[in-house]
């Protein structure tokens, strides 16, 4: 199985890089503490594919969001992860392929994709390296 290193010592809070892995984007997020609090603020339970911040993030690294970049609805690649792209009402990311709305969790709240963007297996070989598979 083939893995991915990736530096994210540059990647500023509030901003994000697109990655490859096996020929997937790996969208790599630094989220702000307001995006974080806007992620748990919000009732597990009413999701549509419940899951908390927390489920989608390593312990002590709630601010490191990383999901692969491919809609689970037909698989376009959503928009938010570059400067100053579209990210939605919610504030993650948005498909303009149908218009699913995702929020700074990666989850699905508006629009016809049924499951949040998937986490990879990824690992912290280091505080500013990602291996990703
Ligand atoms: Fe994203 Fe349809 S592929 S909304």
């Amino acid at each position: 199985l083939s893995t991915t290193e990736v530096d994210i010592s540059k990647i500023q809070p509030g901003q994000g890089i697109k990655a490859v892995w096996r020929k997937q984007p790996v969208f790599i997020r630094n989220l702000l503490p307001a995006e974080i609090a806007a992620a748990n603020k919000v009732d597990v339970g009413s999701l549509r594919d419940p899951q908390s911040l927390a489920d989608r993030t390593k312990p002590g690294k709630a601010n490191w969001l990383i999901t692969l970049g491919v809609c689970t609805h037909l698989g376009c690649v959503p928009l938010g992860i570059g400067e100053g792209e579209n990210r939605g009402e919610y504030g993650g990311y948005f498909c303009p392929c149908h218009g699913s709305a995702y929020d700074t969790a990666g989850r699905i709240r508006k629009g016809p994709a049924p499951k949040n963007l998937v986490v990879p297996e990824y690992s912290f070989t280091s505080p500013t390296v990602v291996q990703i598979g």
